[in-house]
């Protein structure tokens, strides 16, 4: 018999491996305490721009014209226990206010939720970000609160994906990780991600501490990598260096590489930040503090970009914000995503507004999310819209669209042509030949 699944938790990681584990072939139950939640899934709708991940909804969910009906959503952790042979912790776990420790609440109450109800044998399976240790824990809650006893089993198996490409890295991912107890579970993990996700894919079966470190140290290479090449840019910037083509030549060396080595305004977004902040705490708890210190210095790369990139729209302003009009391309911490947690472009929009220039911002995606959050920027229905009359344009998180401007279009609109790119993507030679002072970070000879 075909295993039945429940994802529980329907952020961008629970939607998403929903809808892929429907398209897999399971009947899947998804589970969230957000009534609003449920009814947008269960009528199609993604609450969330995720390219793709609409499409695959609207082929599995139940009641929808031609759809496999493989796919449901409900509020009931009950109907979620009672349904699932599989069950998978897709909660997250954001950074606590205050503290660099990451939130546990959100993963605990999801086992303390279906647990009681848990009365055959099943698997929970973690995927959810954790401090190493979680899964220990969670296991024992698990045996004390399931009826089913040992018969209800935990296993952890962390999630990659990356906002964007969420759809393409759940059915194609570069591994899979199974942190287990059993031979039972291991065999059940298998079944689940049995061809075609598993076919030529790496499967490590580790223990369950291993499992938690493989997401954490991930992230925090990523992290690393990234702090890296903007640490380099601060040297670029001091020696009259250009970090562009130190990239580009770095990236030559295979075992450097050049992904994760673009230079400018940093890392954001609801992962790196808040992953490499809770991996120092729980170093700390562990006595393990001094092997992470470097992350501490990561962090403060990271967030030196955003003054710097400051610093920089003063510079260009004339030296003072006040009475200067700027307008912000960008709002979403990356392209292709909506999402707007720690996101390095509204971050530098509010810093700059508190400092007196009447900032405008646009982005293809994220502005209802950014208006929410941000309701004292001023926003633009389009990028044109956006620049008019403005002292200078800052280019802050990396579309396509912006790439595709026409300088000289965008020049007629401004007060002044002067651009700062954030994002080290935009042609420079294009943008001076229409007149413009290109300026971006880590290459001061690029003017
Ligand atoms: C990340 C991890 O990539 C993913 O494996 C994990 O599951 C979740 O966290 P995500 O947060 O979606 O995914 O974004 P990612 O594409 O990794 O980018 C993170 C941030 O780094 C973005 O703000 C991006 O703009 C920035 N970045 C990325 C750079 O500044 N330079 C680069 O070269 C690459």
């Amino acid at each position: 018999m075909t295993l039945r699944i429940t994802v529980i938790g329907t952020g961008y990681l629970g939607a998403t491996h929903a809808a892929c584990m429907a398209e897999l072939g399971f009947e899947v139950l998804g589970l969230d305490i957000d009534p609003e939640k449920v009814a947008a899934l269960s009528a199609g709708q993604v609450p969330m721009y995720e390219p793709g991940l609409g499409e695959l909804l609207l082929k599995h969910v139940a009641g929808q014209a031609g759809s496999t009906g493989r796919l449901r959503f409900t509020t009931s952790p009950e109907e979620v226990a009672d349904f699932g042979d599989v069950h998978f912790i897709c909660v997250n776990t954001p950074q606590k206010k205050g503290e660099f420790a990451a939130d546990m609440s959100y993963v605990d109450a999801a086992v303390d939720s279906i647990a009681p109800h848990l009365t055959r044998p099943t698997l929970v399976v973690g995927k959810s970000t954790v401090p190493v240790g979680s899964a220990a824990r969670l296991a024992d809650r698990l045996a004390e609160l399931a009826p089913a006893g040992a018969d209800a089993e935990l296993a952890w198996n962390p999630e990659f994906l990356r906002e964007g490409y969420a759809v393409g890295d759940t059915l194609h991912p570069n591994r899979l990780v199974a942190g287990v107890r059993s031979e039972r579970a291991e065999r059940l993990l298998r079944e689940v991600y049995a061809t075609p996700i598993a076919e030529g894919v790496p499967f490590v079966v580790t223990d369950f501490p291993t499992a938690e470190l493989v997401k954490v140290a991930a992230n925090s290479f990523l992290a690393t990598k990234i702090s890296f090449i903007n640490a380099m840019a601060e040297v670029c910037e001091s020696a009259g260096a250009d970090v562009v083509q130190l990239s580009q030549a770095l990236a030559y060396d295979d075992r450097i590489g050049a992904k994760f080595l673009g230079a400018g305004l940093g890392f954001g977004g609801g992962c790196l930040p808040k992953d490499i902040r809770a991996f120092m705490a729980r170093a700390g708890e562990l006595g393990a503090d001094q092997a992470l210190t470097f992350l501490r210095e990561v962090d403060s790369i990271n967030m030196r970009r955003r003054s710097r990139m400051v610093e920089l729209a003063r510079e260009q302003c004339g030296g003072g914000f006040l009475g200067r009009r700027v307008a912000v391309l960008g709002a979403a911490f990356k392209p292709n995503s909506d999402d707007i947690r720690d996101s390095p472009a509204l971050n530098v929009a509010g810093q700059i507004q508190l400092q007196g220039a009447q900032v405008t911002v646009y982005d293809p995606k994220a502005m209802d999310n950014a208006r929410k959050m941000f309701p004292g920027l001023s926003y633009a229905a389009s990028a044109l819209e956006a620049v008019e009359g403005a002292h200078v344009v800052l280019h802050l998180t990396e579309w396509q669209e912006f790439r595709e401007l026409d300088p000289a279009g965008v020049g007629a609109l401004v007060a002044e042509r002067r651009l700062i790119d954030g994002r080290n993507v935009l042609d420079a030679a294009k943008w001076r030949e229409a007149g413009w002072t290109y300026r971006a970070m880590g290459r001061p000879g690029v003017e």
